[in-house]
């Protein structure tokens, strides 16, 4: 685990949940979550398929709605309108700019496959946030350099490996600037020697001391860079804390199941 400055703690948290619910219809996926991510830390959630992980990562960048409790981005909360059902975010252009400073990478890239890797990393800096191209340009370059692809920054997305087109992804989210990574799974789409290189560059960022939450099946990746793990169970926390003590000390029968069945895989 990273040791973190004093100055960590005396800023809001980058992001901060409390009491979070978020139905699908009769469907109740989160059922009062509160979770901190103090800046640079990197929290990690666990659990098994279907307990909330995506939802919670989407309702925390604004893409899902949530039907009650508070989110606060750098101790801002978001403005709703409405209730229950009906509660939307009140404010366009906070939703935005929260948006943009939490920067999500998917389990399956996602890049534009009709645009150069560098077009793509470039794509959303010079669109949404209106940068100088030139500008984008020098940093997308050196983004590409440093997940180690700056060879590739005029190849299409479908001629390189699965491996190289996530970590172009990862340029392509960090090119924002962002105050935040949220990581869905983002090496699970891919081959183990391909998940290692991935997994290089996500122990960078959190050496570095990135604000981070990481979706992850790969324990042994959460054990490395996580400074607090979540482990959700059918929508609630069921268990948190330090990654020596959820995986060395396991608290609960639920969290026991799940990382011995986790680990026989
Ligand atoms: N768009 C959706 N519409 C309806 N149900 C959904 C939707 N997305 C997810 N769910 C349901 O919500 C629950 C949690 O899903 P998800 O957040 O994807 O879990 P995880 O990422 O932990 O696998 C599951 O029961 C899933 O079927
Ligand atoms: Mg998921």
């Amino acid at each position: 685990m990273m040791s973190k400055t004093p100055s960590d703690t005396e800023t809001p948290p980058v992001i901060q949940i409390t009491g979070l619910h978020k139905a699908y219809g009769p469907l109740e996926v989160l059922k009062g979550i509160s979770m901190t991510a103090p800046r640079g830390h990197v929290i990690s959630l666990i659990g098994s398929s279907g307990s909330g992980k995506s939802t919670l990562l989407r309702c925390c960048n604004l893409l899902e709605h949530s039907q009650a409790g508070e989110i606060l981005f750098e101790g801002e909360a978001v403005r709703w309108k409405g209730q229950g059902q009906a509660r939307v975010p009140a404010d366009r252009a906070q939703v935005t700019r929260f948006r943009t400073n939490l920067s999500m990478v998917f389990q399956q890239f996602n890049l534009w496959a009709h645009m150069t890797i560098l077009q793509n990393v470039m794509e959303a800096p010079v669109t949404v946030l209106g940068e100088g191209r030139a500008e984008v340009e020098a940093r997308a370059r050196d983004l590409l350099d440093k997940v180690g692809i700056g060879d590739k920054a005029g190849a299409w997305p479908a001629q390189l490996s699965g491996g190289q087109q996530q970590r172009a992804a990862i340029a392509r989210a960090l090119c924002m600037q962002p105050k935040a990574l949220l990581f869905d799974e983002p090496t699970s789409a891919l081959d183990p020697e391909l998940q290692q290189e991935v997994v290089k560059v996500i122990k960078d960022l959190a050496a570095e001391h990135r604000t981070m939450i990481l979706v992850t099946h790969d324990m042994r990746l959460a054990a490395d860079v996580s400074d607090h793990v979540v482990f959700l169970h059918q929508g609630v926390i069921c268990e948190e804390g330090p990654p020596s003590r959820l995986f060395g000390d396991p608290q609960t029968d639920r969290l026991r199941q799940f990382l011995s069945a986790t680990m026989a895989n």
